[in-house]
């Protein structure tokens, strides 16, 4: 990793030489505070990412299935859409998003501002179209004022809608957990178990598909490598995309970044604990029964990889005018 000179300031400089020099060799590296984001875009975004009226009820947001007040997920099992419709698969977290490789479960959308748009238009998410999206906003004076301000056209189309949300999303980062602390230096962030349950996920074999700043997001790996996971829901993975028999079961190894509260665990959401969710990844993936010691200590060292909690204030929405599509919730 080589010193940024784009970092603004000196002790994010000496921040990352500190890394550079200390620790070299983890597989692991510290969440970098978000940089060089488009600030208007951004409160543009955060708006749209709280804005029900994107969704036909008129009732559910990007934040009904990735609360920020809980780890940008649901916490349930699959997600509740339109008309309380039951979602086949898991939410994952928002946050720290940006440092995925590809977006979904099964990489089906390269990146975020592609991803953006998918839920608003599917049936059994938002359920609305990205016509009728961009009717409803341009239909509320505040919107059209502020994407004017924004973008400099008087016309809003779906391209300005995703992009905001995107640049939103980049800065929903979690810099500074108790993990990226030690990595940095602090050798008394993390207690004698804490840094137990690291030395064993590392040299249990966990960091071959968990590492990087995300501690995953960054390849596609087979669920079940050493014995099969027999999952409740029909999805198959990257085989969905590729329609390769080599790709079924095939995911994307999710960040392990807030784990704690990103609950409950794969893409089946059917591990309620970690757990379980540890004892699991340890047979299937490794071959490997960990005793209940061990699996606490691996617990333990996954809590401090919970960072500082995005912090803003509540966006307040512009009303909407007389001629505003209404909503329809029980359609
Ligand atoms: C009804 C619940 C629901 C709503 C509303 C929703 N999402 Fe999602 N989101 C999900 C689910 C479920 C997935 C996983 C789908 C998959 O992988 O096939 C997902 C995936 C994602 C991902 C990919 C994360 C990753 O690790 O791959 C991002 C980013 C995301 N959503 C952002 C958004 C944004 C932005 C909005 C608003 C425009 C939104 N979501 C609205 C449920 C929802
Ligand atoms: C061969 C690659 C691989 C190895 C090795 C591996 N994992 Fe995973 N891990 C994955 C994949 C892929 C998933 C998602 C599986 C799914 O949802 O079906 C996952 C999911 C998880 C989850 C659930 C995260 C969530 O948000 O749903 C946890 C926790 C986890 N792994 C911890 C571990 C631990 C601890 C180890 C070592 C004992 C480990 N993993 C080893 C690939 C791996």
């Amino acid at each position: 990793m080589k010193v940024n000179v784009l970092f603004s300031t000196a002790a994010m400089a000496l921040a990352m030489l500190a890394t550079t020099q200390a620790n070299a060799k983890e597989p692991i590296e510290p969440i970098r505070p978000v940089q060089d984001v488009n600030l208007a875009q951004v409160e543009l975004g955060k708006k749209l990412y709280f804005d029900p009226r994107l969704s036909k009820s008129g009732f559910i947001s990007c934040n009904s299935c990735h609360n920020l007040s809980m780890g940008g997920t649901d916490n349930l099992k699959t997600s509740i859409g339109h008309n309380w419709h039951q979602g086949p698969i898991n939410a994952p977290t928002v946050l720290n998003s940006s440092l995925n490789f590809v977006q979904f479960w099964d990489g089906r959308a390269a990146d975020l501002k592609a991803q953006a748009g998918g839920p608003i238009a599917n049936p059994g998410e938002m359920a609305f179209t990205h016509t009728l999206a961009v009717d409803v906003l341009q239909s509320i004076p505040g919107y059209v004022h502020e994407f004017k301000q924004v973008y400099g056209k008087d016309k809003i189309d779906i391209d300005m809608v995703t992009t905001a949300i995107a640049e939103f999303e980049k800065t929903l980062v979690t810099p500074n957990s108790r993990f990226d602390r030690w990595l940095l230096g602090d050798k008394s962030a993390l207690n004698a178990d804490e840094l137990a349950g690291y030395q064993l996920f590392k040299n249990s074999g966990c960091v071959a598909c968990h590492n990087g700043p995300a501690v995953g997001g960054n390849s596609f790996q087979k669920m079940g490598v050493v014995q099969p996971y027999k999952a409740k829901s029909p999805a198959e993975g990257r085989v969905a995309v590729t329609g390769k028999d080599a790709d079924r079961f095939m995911f994307k190894v999710p960040t392990l970044r807030n784990v704690e509260m990103t609950y409950p665990y794969f893409h089946d959401g059917e591990a309620e604990t970690l757990t379980e969710a540890v004892d699991i990844m340890g047979r299937l993936q490794l071959g490997k029964r960990f005793s209940g010691k061990e699996n606490r200590q691996i617990v333990a060292f996954l809590k401090t990889l919970t960072g500082d909690q995005p912090a803003f204030q509540m966006p307040i929405l512009p009303p909407s005018s007389e001629k505003t599509p209404a909503p329809k919730p029980f359609e």
